[in-house]
This record gives C-alpha cells, sequence and structure tokens, in this order.
C-alpha cells in the first residue's frame, strides 16, 4: 500500500486520518499521540512519531526512511511555514498549497487585494493600516464601535473582533488594533455588516475546483451565539448541498471567486492545490467576502470528510492528475452535524490541564462518532487535555437535521464528563 504522511495533531487531523487511512498506510509525525490518529495509524499498518512537525529535518528523516510518496497538510501555520514546499521538493505527490499559496490566508491583506482585482463588489468597505496615524484617523470616522478589526497574521480563525460583540466602545476596539499593528505592522479596519455569515470550500488540483457542501461554523463560545470567538464549537450541512438563507446563486458568486482566485494564485507556478475556504456573509448588499483560508476549517472538515461520497485518496489521485471533477467527487446527499466538547473555561481564561472521563463505547454503539483534537490518552476511558484548545468532537450526520442533532446530543448525554463543556444549541441558524 502506498505511504501517505499527514502532519499536525487536531480534530481536523483525526478526520483526515481516517479518510488517508481507507487507501494509504498513514504516517504521521505529531506532537503528542492523539487517540484517534493512532488509531488510524495502527489500522492501516503505517507509523508515527510524536515530534515536532515543523522541523523540517526531522519530517525530510521521516520522509526519506520510511520512503513515503504523499503528503497532506491542512494546518495554517504548517503551510505558512512551507511544509508542502519541503515535500514538493523531495518528489512527494501533495495536497496542500505552497507557503506562497497559502498566502491568502497569512497576508489577509494579500487575500483582500486579490478579491478586490477578481471581485470588487464582493469587498465590505475597509482600511489597511501600517501606522499610528492612519489608524486613529480611520477609527474616527466611525460614529460608534460599527466595525471590525482583522489582524494582518494567522490567529486560529480566532483574532477577528466585531465591535459590540467582541469589544465594547471605540477606545476598546482602537486598543485591539493597535496591539495588532504593533505585532504585524499591518491591522485592517472594515465596516461592520450585518448578515448570515457562511463557508464555501472548495476542492481544488490548481486548475479545476469541486465545491463541497456549504457548512455553518459556531465561533462562539456560548449558546445564542454569545462569549467570545472560538476555532468553533459545532458546524452543519444540509442535505442539498446549501443553507436555509441561500440561494444557489448566491453559491455560484463565490465558486467564481474561488475559481478566478486559484486561476490567479496558480497563474505562473502550481502554488495552490488540496482545498480552498472561502468565509462569506450574505447581508443586505449582497454576498460579501471575508476570508480565504488555505486549508480545510475545523471542524468544517468534519462535516464535509464525512459526507464524501468517493473515496478521499481517489480525490487526491484525481488531484494529482489535474482530472478533479464533480463526477469523480461526488458527495452525499445528507445532514451533517459536528458538536465540539471543550474544557469549562476555553476562551475564557487560560484553561488549567483537565482530566475526564468518556463513554466512548457507548458513544460509537449510539451511532455517533469521536474524533479527539487536543486530547491524549490516560488510560481506558480516561483522558487528558494537551494545551488549551478544543478536546473532541462528536460527528453524527442523518436524513434530517432533527435526526442528525437528536443522535449527537443523545449520544453525549450520560457519556461526556460533567466537567467539561459544549454548546446545546448547534442547529440553531442565528444572524448578527
Ligand atoms: N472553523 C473556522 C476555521 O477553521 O477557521
Amino acid at each position: 500500500m502506498k505511504k501517505c504522511l499527514l502532519l499536525g495533531n487536531g480534530g481536523r487531523e483525526a478526520v483526515l486520518a481516517e479518510q488517508i487511512s481507507k487507501g494509504y498506510s498513514l504516517y504521521v509525525i505529531m506532537p503528542y499521540a492523539n487517540p484517534s490518529i493512532v488509531e488510524q495509524v495502527e489500522k492501516s499498518n503505517g507509523k508515527y512519531i510524536i515530534g515536532n512537525p515543523f522541523d523540517k529535518e526531522l519530517v525530510k528523516k521521516f520522509i526519506e526512511a520510511e520512503k513515503i510518496e504523499a503528503c497532506v497538510v491542512s494546518q495554517d501555520n504548517l503551510l505558512q511555514e512551507g511544509l508542502i514546499d519541503l515535500a514538493k521538493e523531495l518528489g512527494l505527490k501533495t495536497f496542500g498549497p505552497t507557503s506562497q499559496g497559502a498566502k491568502l490566508e497569512w497576508s489577509k491583506t494579500y487575500a483582500l487585494d486579490v478579491v478586490k482585482k477578481l471581485a470588487p463588489e464582493m469587498i465590505i468597505r475597509n482600511e489597511k493600516i501600517s501606522t499610528l496615524e492612519e489608524l486613529e484617523k480611520a477609527i474616527e470616522n466611525y460614529k460608534d464601535d460599527s466595525f471590525v478589526v482583522k489582524p494582518e497574521g494567522l490567529t486560529g480563525g480566532k483574532g477577528v473582533k466585531v465591535g459590540g460583540i467582541h469589544f465594547k466602545g471605540k477606545e476598546e476596539g482602537f486598543n485591539y488594533a493597535k496591539e495588532c499593528l504593533e505585532e504585524a505592522g499591518k491591522v485592517i479596519i472594515q465596516d461592520k455588516v450585518e448578515g448570515r455569515e457562511f463557508t464555501v470550500m472548495a476542492l481544488t488540483d490548481g486548475k479545476n475546483i469541486v465545491v463541497t457542501p456549504i457548512t455553518f461554523d459556531y465561533p462562539y463560545r456560548f449558546d445564542e451565539d454569545k462569549g467570545p470567538g472560538t476555532g468553533g464549537m459545532g458546524c452543519l450541512s444540509f442535505a442539498n448541498g446549501l443553507l436555509p438563507f441561500l440561494e444557489q446563486e448566491d453559491v455560484d458568486k463565490c465558486s467564481k471567486l474561488i475559481q478566478d482566485t486559484i486561476q490567479y494564485v496558480n497563474k505562473d507556478n502550481l502554488e495552490f492545490t488540496g482545498v480552498i475556504y472561502g468565509g462569506f456573509f450574505k447581508c443586505k448588499q449582497g454576498i460579501k467576502f471575508i476570508e480565504f483560508n488555505a486549508r480545510f476549517g475545523d471542524p468544517e472538515a468534519i462535516n464535509v470528510l464525512n459526507s464524501l461520497e468517493t473515496p478521499f485518496t481517489e480525490v487526491m489521485e484525481n488531484i494529482w492528475k489535474q482530472k478533479l471533477s464533480e463526477e469523480n467527487c461526488k458527495f452525499k446527499k445528507n445532514y451533517t452535524f459536528t458538536v465540539y466538547v471543550v474544557s469549562s473555561d476555553y476562551a475564557i481564561k487560560k484553561a488549567e490541564p483537565c482530566e475526564f472521563t468518556l463513554n466512548t463505547k457507548d458513544i460509537l454503539k449510539k451511532d455517533a462518532k469521536i474524533y479527539f483534537a487536543s486530547t491524549k490518552q490516560i488510560e481506558n476511558n480516561r483522558y487528558c487535555s494537551v494545551g488549551t484548545s478544543r478536546l473532541f468532537a462528536i460527528h453524527t450526520c442523518g436524513a434530517t437535521l432533527e435526526e442528525a442533532k437528536e443522535k449527537a446530543y443523545t449520544a453525549m448525554k450520560n457519556n461526556v464528563d460533567d466537567k467539561l463543556d459544549y454548546r446545546n444549541d448547534i442547529g440553531e441558524i442565528y444572524e448578527h
């Protein structure tokens, strides 16, 4: 069996591990033993090492010693650091953009410049700030805090702050923007718009794109979209591939922008293959662009890869042959539902390390899946957190949203340790 290297360790990598191991022997470098990834490595007769996936010497040695043929990377900072570039240099088939291709994610000002060229009507009015004077002037122009502060670089999906929600009053917004400016030398101030956010992800071979079912993410920490922003507390997709507030023509506009962006980024060299993530807003003024990510979203990857009908390894092969099409990359027509479980202080204060019990057998019996993220196994059904991020995701699918939701929350009841926390309202569609 062919050997495929996966770098990284989150819930997104856990679902990628499951998909890759269906057709390849899975090889992984991860900083700790993620139980879901370990299971897939063992099942596929692969191998993992606990080490730093940013360590290019380590990665190179592992690839050469194990004669690995393919490499998948879907983590923002690993892409920015050029781990796909390294795999390409070593002659591997790759899924993921080069560092230059991933600039769409690691430079928010670059992404805005690209979209301004390709679809100016999708741009929300913004100012790219590089001095304190510019910042003062930009914020002075607002009557109140109806603006958004967007840091220039990578923030793990948690850096964008919206006036009235994440900060209150102009001064608090100004102070946050100043912090971002000091950190990166640039910051973006953008008008706040009211509407609904959605994600359009597309698989791409660098030339063709195939749009996945559209997903709806739950970035806020608490029920009813209260509290701070997080990496995502849950996610849904619908059987028709749309969302209740979207028409096909809305998605077509986003797909066109994504297709044009891929062509633009690849005009001189093949910099971008894998998956591109477009964050958009549907508002009174139409469809507006929020951001690009150069990777699968997390948890979005869990929904979308579970609704893939074509084996993911076949999709990868079609990407390598530059023959990706809707005929060879098909999705099931079902509802998908994911809830992330976190420690009670996640995103509130520096999370203390925690140990917890998880009745995995009973959850699986109830037709739900578990994808571990920042978690290690201690023994049997005892686990502990690693770092401060999300712990594990519960995923279900169904013929209706109600069925998928009911299955997930029933599986979690009495099986998830009381000291842990999750949102109980995944499935509601809020507007801001
Ligand atoms: N869930 C949002 C992200 O992965 O960026």
